[in-house]
């Protein structure tokens, strides 16, 4: 509990707290270096992420959002083309797909784990586009566009089902960008490799945001792109850097989206606790699973299949009257989330795309009850004791009536393959 007894939906200033002195000296060190644009701060940083995400190369950028953008025109996405993503996700993702000079297009989500349903991504692929001979591209029926690659999602600090989207890509010869933007060290039992697999290792190419409140976060804006692909590396490498091969040399016209060298430098520090992070939002993790358990089927609680171990970035219960609870919780001085309240096919800035109500069902209905509690790993036992006596509390004074039972999907049984 704070000192004013509230609880923070989030905390970005005891984690700092401990490390004050060695956060202080990378500030000190880029001032008496003046490195504050790219070198050593950021090339270490780069190799230390790689390495943490086991992948070959690591290019520091501005933001997840840039990440994203660089990764989906360095893998090949071109003007015109259509990307495949998921409406539950945060509006970057699409944001990257449209500045690439691309069609965002949806599939739904896995009810159970709220990241990109496979099945629906075969039902798209199948009806909803089709072979065009000629180029032996897929092309999406009713816009003619071709469709060129796929972002899955890993939500909330939980990687998307990705043997069976992977499967998909090959299959229909689809670029695959994931977005690992919420989850730092989350990972993926992959049956086929019969191994577990880094969130950022699995696709052509990844990105990474280091926002502030996010499991690895900066002192301000900072991002990055993971792939095995040597080529698409130094392509990014040219992107975020005005598309110079060499200097003043532009061999195509690029961004300005470098990584900040002080930003690098404080990712640095962070990383080395990153584990040590992960693991105790694990154990906060699982305090909430058995402080809710009781609530039968009242709340929620987050679904881990055993091919998933999260990190959880965000700890997302799902209520009937989300509202309500929210502003009880509110009341009371506990902070609380929504990710996210609407859908990215019926915000206003996609209305073009001509999406209506009722398209993508599984995220439409999530959304509306979705809930993010206090979730970071210095979150106190009794913290989280107090959160759940609070949601008891509101689930006792509730009207009497029917609690939204969780409506099993079809994907139930598939997604709980070890
Ligand atoms: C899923 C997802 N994708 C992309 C981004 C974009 O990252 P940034 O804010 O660093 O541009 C975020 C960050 O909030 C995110 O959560």
């Amino acid at each position: 509990m704070n000192i004013n007894g509230k609880i923070s939906f989030l905390d970005l200033v005891t984690p700092h707290q401990g490390l004050e002195e060695e956060l202080v000296a990378v500030f000190r060190r880029a001032l008496t270096t003046a490195g504050f644009v790219g070198g050593p701060m950021v090339e270490d940083f780069e190799h230390e992420f790689a390495e943490f995400c086991e992948v070959q190369h690591c290019v520091g950028v501005g933001s997840g959002t840039d990440a994203l953008r660089f990764a989906l025109i360095a893998a090949g996405v071109k003007p015109g083309d259509t990307v495949v993503t998921v409406p539950n996700t945060f509006i970057a993702t699409t944001e990257a797909i449209s500045q690439a000079g691309a069609r965002p297009d949806f599939v739904d989500i896995d009810e159970r784990t709220y990241t990109m349903d496979p099945e629906k991504l075969r039902s798209y692929l199948e009806t909803e586009c089709k072979r065009d001979v000629q180029t032996d591209r897929v092309v999406n029926k009713r816009t003619g566009s071709p469709v060129t690659a796929i972002i899955p999602v890993h939500l909330y600090g939980q990687m998307a089902d990705m043997d069976p989207i992977l499967d998909l890509a090959t299959q229909y010869n689809l670029i695959v960008v994931e977005d690992a933007c919420q989850a730092h060290g989350a990972e993926y039992f992959s049956k086929k490799e019969d191994r577990w697999r880094k969130a950022g290792s699995m696709g052509r190419a990844a990105a990474f945001s280091f926002y502030p409140g996010k499991n690895l976060g900066a002192c301000g804006e900072a991002g990055a792109v993971t792939t095995d692909d040597e080529r698409l590396a130094r392509r990014c490498q040219m992107l975020r850097d005005h598309g110079q091969s060499r200097k003043y040399f532009h061999d195509i016209e690029g961004y300005n989206g470098r990584l900040d060298s002080i930003q690098a430098g404080l990712l640095r520090v962070k990383l080395r606790h990153l584990r040590n992070w992960n693991e105790q939002r694990r154990e906060r993790a699982r305090d909430y699973d058995e402080l809710l358990a009781d609530t039968e089927g009242a709340v929620i609680l987050p679904h881990v299949p055993s091919w998933s171990r999260p990190v959880h970035h965000l700890y997302v219960v799902r209520v009937a009257d989300r509202e309500r609870l929210q502003r009880d919780l509110a009341a009371v001085g506990i902070g609380t989330g929504i990710h996210y309240p609407n859908p990215l096919h019926l915000q206003k800035s996609y209305q073009h795309l001509g999406f209506q109500k009722g398209d993508f069902p599984v995220s439409e209905r999530t959304a509306a009850e979705v809930l993010s509690l206090p979730m970071y790993p210095q979150l106190q036992i009794d913290q989280q004791r107090h959160v759940v006596q609070r949601i008891h509390e509101f689930l006792l004074s509730k009207p009497a009536g029917p609690l939204r039972p969780f409506l099993p999907t079809s994907a139930t049984s598939k997604e709980d393959r070890p």
